[in-house]
């Protein structure tokens, strides 16, 4: 059994708790499915006021060739299977590779609401080998519930995560 709980308030000592949980959890096991499966659980364990939190991988588009964006492990209402590269939140940081912090969705061009309770989202990709090879995605009920501290603690987890998924 594991027990990871989260006890620190301080964001920074919260992401380190989380990191050193998601290090453990992962190092040395090679499936990305079951690592990603864990790490959505830690996230929604340790993070408060979220209700959506997972992975979109990269994938070959169902059609037209080329690659989008496919569903992955997540704790939260089912949601969207396939996004665009470039379209709503998660598809502008796949396309950018750049973290989006967007306090409110409903003010985001394109925005996907997969679950209607959404109002802010931190999306993070993940890179492997210099290339976008899933994100990382949360969203909250709450108006602007993520800072820059978030984006930060998320940001160092997906680059923990890079080589293990
Ligand atoms: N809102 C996201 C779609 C994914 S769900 O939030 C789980 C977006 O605009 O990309």
């Amino acid at each position: 059994m594991y027990d990871f709980k989260p006890t620190a308030a301080d964001p920074a000592e919260l992401y380190r708790d989380l990191l050193a949980a998601a290090d453990a959890l992962t190092d040395g096991e090679p499936d990305g499915v079951a690592n990603m499966a864990n790490v959505a659980a830690l996230l929604w364990e340790f993070l408060p006021d979220l209700n959506w939190a997972g992975f979109y991988r990269v994938g070959p588009a169902k059609t037209g060739g080329g690659d989008e964006l496919v569903l992955g492990p997540f704790v939260g209402r089912p949601a969207c299977i396939r996004i665009p590269f470039g379209k709503g939140v998660c598809g502008t940081a796949a396309a950018s590779g750049a973290t989006q912090l967007v306090a409110d969705v409903h003010a985001f061009p394109g925005h996907i609401a997969c679950d209607a309770a959404s109002a802010s989202e931190l999306v993070v990709p993940v890179v492997r080998d210099g290339r976008v090879i899933a994100v990382i995605d949360l969203d909250s009920p709450s108006p602007a519930r993520f800072t820059e501290a978030d984006a930060a603690g998320i940001e160092a987890l997906a680059a923990m995560l890079g080589p293990r998924l």
